[in-house]
């Protein structure tokens, strides 16, 4: 690598007039309004919003944001159906699916209750979900498309058949992928940056470990800017995210431990004790490979009585209520909480977002120094 006067300068954030090359991606508008005045981008992750709800939310980060950019973070995945509710879906459950449900609910004294719909949680409303199919997608990206928002991030699945629209409406577009041959198809798409999503991550991710996967995706997309994601929690691995050819670094599990995030006492102390090994990446959640805190309930799920895996979006659906028992009721033993990747070992105390932010990159500038690359 050659001497460099800010290493910290690269293709995305000279794109985007970023201070730094780091990403948040979070569901705590809050988190993500500090991170963007911060000197980084933070992304929303609006997949399980209906279309009205994101429609609030996007005016509130941008009456909140100072001209800043962010990125909002919603799945199209072709995994899912093109059409359908969620009543029609829940017929296809079959009914042993329901008793193992049932079974588990009473091993684990899970109550049958939880908050109903249009109680208001961490300033959110609670509103009846709708099933995730491409329609659903399509409803939720038009508001997206009326916003104009800095960056669309794709987070499962190929945007194609969106990238013109988006680009004629002046939105970048974002690809996450968890495999090289999902960077290339997407590349070959024009998509504008692709996040290297290593299975280390906290949230859906891909076989492939961070290490390996960025250096490769970034050579079969070249010069297309590459984003390296999963494992990051602190400076040093910035400074590698940078050494193995990325633009720089997409997050998730960090800022969960952020002092202005909204998340669930239980499941933030969950993760500051994690190690990294108490992290698992399972299925059984809505069908796709998942990281997370592992529980009881992890083990229950890959048992022989187990019933299999349903395609999406029955297992999601399958899983929904005893979901919201569990945190609503806050069944600790179960808790399922929020995805979680391995850099829950590094993450040991609450921090404001500002205060991480600074602490990654003095010390990925350090890193640098150590090694004489500054000028
Ligand atoms: C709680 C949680 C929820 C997530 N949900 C999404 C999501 O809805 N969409 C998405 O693109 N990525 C999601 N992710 C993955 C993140 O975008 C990011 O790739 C990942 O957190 C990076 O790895 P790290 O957790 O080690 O930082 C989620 C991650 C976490 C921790």
């Amino acid at each position: 690598m050659q001497k460099t006067k800010n290493p910290l300068e690269t293709p995305f954030t000279k794109e985007f007039g970023l201070q730094y090359p780091i990403v948040s991606f979070g569901h705590c508008k809050d988190v993500i309004v500090e991170i963007c005045k911060a000197g980084g981008m933070g992304v929303y992750g609006v997949a399980g919003f209906s279309p009205e709800e994101i429609d609030r939310e996007l005016t509130w980060i941008e009456e909140r944001v100072e001209g800043k950019p962010f990125g909002v973070d919603v799945i199209v995945s072709g995994s899912m159906p093109a059409t359908g509710t969620t009543e029609e879906f829940e017929a296809q459950i079959p009914q042993a699916h329901w008793d193992w449900i049932e079974k588990l609910r009473k091993e684990f004294n899970i109550p049958n209750t939880r908050l109903p719909d249009g109680t208001v949680i961490n300033g959110r409303v609670r509103e009846p979900r709708g099933a995730f199919t491409q329609e659903y997608a399509r409803a939720q990206l038009e508001v997206l498309l009326e916003h104009r928002v800095p960056l669309f991030a794709c987070a499962q699945g190929n945007p194609a058949f969106i990238i013109p629209e988006m680009h004629h409406r002046g939105v970048k577009v974002l690809g996450l992928i968890g495999l090289v041959r999902q960077a290339v198809r997407e590349h070959a798409a024009g998509i504008d940056y692709i996040v290297a999503h290593g299975q280390d991550g906290g949230g859906h991710c891909g076989p492939i470990g961070t290490f390996t996967l960025t250096p490769q995706v970034a050579r079969a997309v070249a010069p297309t800017p590459v984003l390296a994601a999963g494992g990051v929690g602190c400076g040093r691995q910035v400074a590698a995210a940078l050494m193995l050819g990325a633009a720089g670094v997409w997050t998730g599990t960090a800022w969960l431990t952020a002092k202005e995030h909204d998340i669930e006492p239980i499941a933030q102390a969950k993760i500051l004790a994690a190690r990294s090994e108490d992290t698992v990446r399972t299925n059984w959640g809505d069908g796709a490979f998942r990281r997370h805190v592992g529980s009881r309930m992890d083990e229950r799920w890959v048992s022989k009585d187990a019933p299999p895996i349903l395609p999406r979006p029955m297992q999601g659906i399958l899983n929904r209520e005893i979901m919201y028992q569990i945190a609503d009721n806050k069944v600790e033993d179960v808790y399922y909480g929020m995805g979680c990747g391995q850099t829950a070992g590094l993450l040991t105390e609450v921090k404001p977002a500002r205060q991480i932010m600074d602490e990654w990159v003095n010390e990925c500038l350090e890193a640098f120094e150590q090694y004489g690359l500054l000028t």
